[in-house]
């Protein structure tokens, strides 16, 4: 059918920026990878092609390609008289500081193992088999701790732990703290900094994970006091034991959700608190419009679905807060409340025993 308000031009426009949009993020991949765009940060007058590829160090020609690839995608800046290359305003610290809460390069390094992915996917849909999260690779469990590195050293610190004032009151006396899907352990750093008195424990299901979590920990001189494990958040069969257990966008990728909600009940002590964060997805199909859900559906598509398949897990996105509530309630866990955070982009939800 045709629609009367959009012309043909218009949408065959719009399939040029699809393809310009992923060219750019594509060459976002490269100048992180090979190290060009650290070369030219660290060169505040800029550098020509030539000085790039030497410090790289790359082929000059298909850096010539690259940068101006990247200078049409705007990421980079071109300056005629001196024929160098700069950093687009900002780029610098949305693609290079992964102190910053806006760092993206995991945006740009999932969609390269996304493509490496692809023809299995493609399979994958037809079939409705599933990926297991190993086969994503370590590439994959440093795109996540890309994007939540800052949620654990920024928004942790400095939003959610002030939500709970008695707690972290509490724990700065002492303690022990449990992290349930603790991936690449930057949440285990964070929260062993912020309280230096407890004892801090994370598991997660995947060993890539608990590997790069211990070496985080270890290169932090933290390792007398927090421990990473290889252990699935069903497995778990502590009892009384727990202060605080923390839980960031992993939840949803349990196995089974309500028996690691279970497990957590149990695991508290009749004190503690059980703080969950997922992503704020839209509720509603007709909410999925946009920038920002185009990206977090296609997250669901390539990554969230076919390694829950794969593991007979929950096959969907983040949990909705209807199904925390019921979820967190039928695991006997109490009080559960959804804090109440200004910024739109994480979920948060407390429980006690
Ligand atoms: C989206 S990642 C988040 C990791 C980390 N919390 C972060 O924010 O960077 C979800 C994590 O849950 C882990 N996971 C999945 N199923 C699990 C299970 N049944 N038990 C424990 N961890 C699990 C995955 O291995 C992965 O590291």
């Amino acid at each position: 059918m045709q629609d009367e308000y959009v012309s043909k031009d218009v949408q065959a426009l719009k399939v040029f920026e699809w393809a310009a949009g992923a060219a750019t993020l594509r060459m976002a991949y490269y100048g992180i990878k090979l190290g060009l765009f650290e070369a030219i940060v660290a060169s505040p007058a800029g550098l020509t092609v030539e000085e790039m590829a030497e410090r790289a160090p790359a082929d000059p020609r298909y850096v010539l390609a690259w940068a101006r690839t990247a200078l049409a995608g705007e990421l980079l800046r071109y300056d005629a008289a001196s024929g160098r290359f700069t950093m687009a305003p900002y780029m610098d610290q949305l693609l290079l500081d992964d102190g910053d809460f806006q760092y993206m390069a995991g945006l740009a390094t999932s969609s390269a193992v996304e493509s490496r992915l692809a023809d299995r996917i493609a399979e994958c849909m037809r079939t409705g088999e599933g990926i297991p999260f190993a086969e994503y690779g370590h590439e994959m469990v440093e795109s996540i701790h890309a994007f939540s590195k800052a949620a654990y050293e920024l928004f942790l610190p400095s939003v959610l732990l002030p939500a709970l004032p008695e707690l972290s009151e509490r724990l700065q006396s002492g303690g022990s703290i449990l992290e349930i899907g603790c991936g690449a352990g930057a949440g285990l750093v964070a929260l062993g900094r912020a309280f230096p008195e407890c004892g801090v424990t994370g598991l997660d299901s995947d060993a890539t994970s608990v590997g790069v979590a211990r070496e985080r920990i270890e290169a932090a001189g933290m390792a007398e006091r927090v421990h990473a494990e290889e252990m699935r958040g069903e497995d778990l069969t502590s009892e009384d034991a727990f202060d605080f257990i923390y839980t960031q966008i992993s939840l949803h990728e349990m196995d089974d959700a309500r028996v690691v909600l279970a497990n957590a009940r149990r695991a508290l002590k009749d004190n503690g608190v059980l703080l969950i964060t997922e992503i704020r997805g839209p509720e509603r199909i007709e909410e999925c419009t946009g920038t920002y859900n185009a990206v977090l559906a296609h997250i669901d598509l390539f990554y969230e679905v076919p390694q829950a398949i794969a593991k007979g897990g929950h096959a969907v996105g983040f949990f909705s807060r209807a199904e925390i509530e019921a979820m967190a309630g039928e695991a006997g866990l109490r009080n559960v409340r959804e804090l109440e955070l200004d910024q739109p982009l994480y979920a948060a939800f407390v429980a006690g025993k």
